[in-house]
Parts: structure tokens; C-alpha cells; sequence
């Protein structure tokens, strides 16, 4: 999906455009900062992308899989600011299009494609990628034991695994509909300490765990500082959601973390490499 198609545009791809359009962005010279309000779908924004790929410590050049990537942001961050090569997987047919779209308008689909998958079955060969890079994508995955195994299974020896993920916080239940999730239904909000446990299980090495809850709440705080009122580029869920539900969401994310239902987890892992002490090939 990385060429770009003579079909026309996608609907979603339209309905952003036109958003950047009317928040006066010039749509012939479109940077990732621009279409950043919309294309980091996760809290926390660039800023955490940022983050996360540092504390990751990847190569130039890497080859990385984005599992549950949306509509690129993330993919197009570590790309054009860290010179890494991004494949993004997502279940989502409309999103892995409009991804491609945006990043054949802004030029990178060298660096940059998508494929429609499942994370717990994922189209990629064994060891043939160096990281994979997960932001706010598990909430959605019931296997999660499938998950981390077929993330160990893709990974080269000595290669890492990022993620960001919202998991339970001490106080239940969620409140309902959040960002991911309209109802209980296609939420599998774990807490920290079977996330752990599970990708033990699946052979990963911890690097780095770390609550990154208070961090991201400062970022929040600190946007709605600067920008009091309705952005002018709207949220992505602000396209797939109706505009009630949008804003319950939305609130409800805040409500949920500010009352100690879920935190944010940062987190960086190894799949261990062969010649490493107490692993055997
Ligand atoms: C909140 S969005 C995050 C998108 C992107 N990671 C970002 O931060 O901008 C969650 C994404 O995960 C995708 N997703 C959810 N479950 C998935 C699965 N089992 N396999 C692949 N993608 C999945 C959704 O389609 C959606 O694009």
C-alpha cells in the first residue's frame, strides 16, 4: 500500500484534509508537525513518540514494525527525526489506506508502509525485523499471550520491543465509552503486573519499565494551557466516532486516569540473543 493509487482519496483521508484546510495548512507542503494533532493517536502525542524511541535506543536504519500503527504518525516520526525503515500493521483497512495516502502526499513512502493484519497473526516473516513499536494498540487485544509471542517471533535476536500501553490502574471498573473502546466488549485493559508476566513468559528481557502516568498528564495539562477551546485540527477519534460519544471518550480517558482506573506504561524489552548466558538456540 505504499504507492500511491490513481483511485481517488479515501473518504477518511478527505475528511482530515479538509480539517487541515480549514485550520489554514497549506495542503501541497504538509509536514509531519501538521497532520501531528491528528496522526499520533495515542496520549502524550510526538512527545511521547519521541520518548519511547529514545529510551529504545535503535540504530539509524533500523527496520521496525509498528503493530496497531493507525494512520502513521508514529511510523512517520521515527522515521524522518531517528532514519529508521517502518513497516506499520493494523487491523484497520480504512486506516492502513489513509496512512499510506498521507505519507505518499508528504514523500516518505520510501521509508514508510502499511499493511492490513493482526497483531496476534502478523503477515511478517520470523526474526526479520531489529524493534517493534507498540503506542495504545493492546487495549484492543484480547491474546495477549498471541500478541507477545508473535511479536518474540518477528523480532531478530537482540532485537526490542517498545511500548505504550493504558493498563489497569488499582480503582475498577473503566469508564465506558473510552478512545479504544465504545464498551467492555473490545476493551482488554490489563494491569502492569500481568502485562510482566506475560512477556516473561514469552522469553523477553526487561530494559526499561517505567509508569509514565504522571508525565503524561503534565503534557495534558500543559496543552490545554496553551490552547484553551476546541483545537483547530480535530482528534482522530473525532472522525470515527460520533461527536458525543467523541467527547465521552475523550473525557472519560482523563476521568479513568485521574481517578486511578488506568495508568500509562512505557516499557522496553530484548528478545534475549542466542549467545546470551542461560539461553540456548
Ligand atoms: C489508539 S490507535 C493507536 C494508533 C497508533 N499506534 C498511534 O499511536 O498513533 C489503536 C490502533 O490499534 C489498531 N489495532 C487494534 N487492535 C489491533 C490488532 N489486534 N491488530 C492490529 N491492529 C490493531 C487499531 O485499528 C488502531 O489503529
Amino acid at each position: 500500500m505504499s504507492k500511491r493509487d490513481a483511485t481517488p482519496e479515501s473518504e477518511l483521508t478527505t475528511a482530515i484534509l479538509s480539517a487541515l484546510q480549514s485550520a489554514g495548512k497549506d495542503l501541497t507542503a504538509l509536514t509531519p508537525r501538521d497532520l501531528a494533532p491528528v496522526d499520533q493517536f495515542h496520549n502524550g502525542g510526538t512527545w511521547a513518540t519521541r520518548k519511547l524511541v529514545t529510551l529504545t535506543e535503535l540504530p539509524e536504519g533500523a527496520r521496525v514494525l509498528d503493530i496497531g500503527g493507525g494512520i502513521g504518525g508514529p511510523a512517520r516520526t521515527l522515521a524522518t527525526e531517528f532514519g529508521q525503515r517502518v513497516t506499520v500493521v493494523d487491523r484497520s483497512t480504512a486506516f492502513a489506506r489513509t496512512g499510506a495516502e498521507l505519507t505518499a502526499r508528504l514523500g516518505f513512502s520510501d521509508r514508510v508502509d502499511f499493511v492490513v493484519g493482526s497483531g496476534t497473526q502478523l503477515p511478517v516473516r520470523t526474526a526479520s525485523v531489529d524493534a517493534v513499536l507498540l503506542q495504545n494498540s493492546a487495549m484492543n487485544v484480547a491474546d495477549k499471550d498471541g500478541l507477545a509471542a508473535e511479536i518474540f517471533r518477528v523480532l531478530r535476536p537482540g532485537g526490542r520491543f517498545a511500548f505504550q500501553e493504558v493498563m489497569a490502574g488499582p480503582v475498577e471498573p473503566l469508564r465506558f465509552p473510552t478512545p479504544w473502546a465504545v464498551d467492555p466488549a473490545d476493551s482488554f485493559v490489563r494491569a502492569p503486573d500481568d502485562a510482566r508476566q506475560t512477556l516473561t513468559n514469552a522469553g523477553f528481557r526487561e530494559i526499561t519499565w517505567l509508569d509514565a502516568s504522571d508525565m503524561i498528564r503534565s503534557w495534558v495539562r500543559a496543552r490545554i494551557g496553551r490552547s484553551p477551546g476546541t483545537p483547530p485540527i480535530p482528534p482522530l477519534t473525532s472522525f470515527t466516532l460520533p461527536p458525543e460519544t467523541c467527547e465521552a471518550a475523550i473525557g472519560n480517558m482523563w476521568r479513568n486516569d485521574e481517578e486511578g482506573r488506568t495508568v500509562t506504561i512505557w516499557a522496553v524489552l530484548e528478545k534475549p540473543d542466542s549467545s546470551d548466558a542461560g539461553v540456548t538456540a
